[in-house]
């Protein structure tokens, strides 16, 4: 049976560090989903559909990824689309014990499906989104940490608060 794999995530946005995790998923299993969450108590800074604007465009050329929504628990999501799999990053210890938390959640809620962490390359172990929007909201540069399409669409939406001295 092919293996199907959902990597979830609020993608807000989509940093170099995901596109690593999606490209080593893609050669890794027969299909990956990226799924982003549609979260109604959060703010994002990006709407749903610039997030899956822009993922759908990185990922044009794979034909193995493909690029959705969902709501509700992760594990439905996961189980309706028949996928065994469910991806996660792990960048360094400080993530393991929120990732381990909900892995064995996922796991008591449904023990069919396992989660998969997965390390991107080292250059990319510092990167989040929230320190993405954080540092370039605040002047710093962020080329080199997210794909050119997010830098720009940062351009047109962030205008840098920084006092430069
Ligand atoms: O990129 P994030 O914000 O770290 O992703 C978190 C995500 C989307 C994986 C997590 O919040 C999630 O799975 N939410 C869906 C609701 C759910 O299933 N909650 C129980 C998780 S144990």
């Amino acid at each position: 049976m092919p293996t199907l794999a959902v990597y979830p995530g609020s993608f807000d946005p989509l940093t170099n560090g995901h596109v690593d995790i999606i490209s080593r998923g893609a050669r890794l299993f027969d299909r990956i989903v990226v799924a982003i969450l549609v979260n109604a108590e959060k703010s994002p800074l990006f709407t749903m559909e610039e997030r899956l604007d822009i993922t759908r465009t990185v990922f044009k050329g794979f034909d193995n990824v493909e690029v959705d929504t969902f709501d509700g628990l992760l594990v439905d999501y996961v189980a309706r689309r028949n996928a065994q799999v469910i991806v996660r990053g792990l960048r360094a210890v400080s993530d393991f014990e929120y990732e381990f938390q909900m892995a064995l959640m996922n796991q008591r809620l449904n023990d069919r499906i396992q989660t998969i962490f997965m390390t991107p390359a080292e250059q990319y172990t510092y990167i989040s989104s929230r320190l993405i929007k954080e540092v370039f909201s605040l002047g710093g540069r962020v080329s080199g940490l997210v794909p050119e399409m997010v830098e720009s669409r940062l351009r047109e939406k962030v205008r840098p608060t920084a006092a430069r001295t």
